[in-house]
């Protein structure tokens, strides 16, 4: 049998990379090795690719590591860690690191999990909504659109990967059902009718294996993928069904989500006002059908649901 193509995969320990591991894992006669990359491979989290998986250490602040990690490699799953430090430089930084690494090891196809870059749809000089950091909209969005001619100017094959919000952040990042003062509960978004280009996060990782497996024709392009598109409306009826009690949709202004006062608020606010007011162009380059070629086994949200339902934690009032 011939010589399987080692994919080297940043963030193997978590939602994204590890959805790409565990689909070349699943896959034993598809041509695919993965390498697990990850800062301490003697965690737990890392050990337990091991079984499957080859683990090396690598960081992305550290290029030599990273150089050292995709030696050798067919290709790479190149992502960032915004919510791990909030500085969308220090994504730029990185992504130019990756980039390099990559032509030095002379990877043949790199997937970059990217974003778009907001100010070609609202330039700084717009005020209907903040400009954050002094030079962007949305910040976690923004730089990794930015980063996108790092890959390109340094010759690497690249496919733009731009993902879409997880189902997950019900679980991770308190964005669920929260139970009012009057005991009633409610899923608070600041979208209005506007539909939410959602998808699994593991369903990520395995629409970037569809990518890596259908190869030379994607390098170069950008696939956007989504599992589903649904308003708030809709995804607050999902809950009551999964929850057994009702789940109102509480709409509320962009303005008023920035003011919230969570780190990331003010992002967050201005991602939705954008994936709002761009809801066409957004939704529509997430062609459902089109990520299900990638990866047939993509969940709607009420089968996401259904296996995740009960770890979504309800929020106490106040
Ligand atoms: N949440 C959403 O809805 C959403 C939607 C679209 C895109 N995104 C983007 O997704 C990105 C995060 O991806 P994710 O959710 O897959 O991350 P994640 O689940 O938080 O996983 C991060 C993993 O990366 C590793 N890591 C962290 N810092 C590292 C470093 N300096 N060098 C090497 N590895 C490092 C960690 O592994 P070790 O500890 O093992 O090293 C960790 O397990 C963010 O940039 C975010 O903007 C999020």
């Amino acid at each position: 049998m011939a010589e399987k193509k080692v994919i080297a995969v940043l963030g193997a320990t978590g939602a994204q990379g590890g959805g790409v591991v565990r689909a070349i894992l699943a896959d034993p006669d598809g041509g695919f090795a993965a390498r697990a990359i990850t800062r301490d491979p003697s965690s737990e989290a890392a050990q337990a690719l091991a079984a499957g998986a080859e683990v090396v250490a690598a960081d992305v602040d550290d290029e030599a590591s990273l150089e050292r990690a995709f030696a050798g490699a067919y290709g790479a799953f190149c992502v960032t860690f915004f919510w791990a430090h909030f500085s969308p430089e220090a994504e730029l930084e990185q992504a130019g690191k990756m980039a390099r690494a990559a032509k030095a090891a002379g990877l043949e196809h790199v997937i970059w999990s990217t974003l778009e870059d907001t100010r070609e749809f609202i330039p700084l000089s717009d005020d209907r909504m903040p400009t954050l950091g002094g030079r962007y909209k949305v910040p976690h969005y923004d730089a990794k659109g930015e980063a996108n001619h790092l890959f390109t100017d340094a010759g690497v094959p690249t496919t733009f990967l731009q993902t879409a919000f997880y189902w997950e952040n019900f679980i991770y990042f308190g964005m669920g059902p929260a139970r009012g003062e009057d005991g009633s509960l409610s899923l608070t978004f600041p979208t209005g009718t506007g539909r939410i280009a959602g998808i699994a996060a593991q369903d990520i990782g395995a629409s970037a294996y569809g990518i890596f497996k259908v190869g030379a024709p994607l390098i170069g392009k950008t696939v956007s993928i989504a599992g589903e598109h649904l308003t708030g409306e809709q995804m607050a009826a999902a809950f009551s069904e999964t929850l057994g009690e009702p789940v109102a949709f509480n709409a509320v202004t962009p303005d008023a989500y920035r003011g919230f006062g969570f780190p990331g608020a003010e992002d967050l606010g201005n991602m939705f006002q954008f994936t709002t007011e761009f809801e066409e162009q957004y939704c529509g380059v997430r062609d459902l059908e089109e990520t299900r070629k990638l990866h047939p086994g993509l969940q709607t949200f009420r089968q996401w649901l259904e296996e995740n339902g009960t770890r979504v934690p309800v929020a106490p009032a106040g």
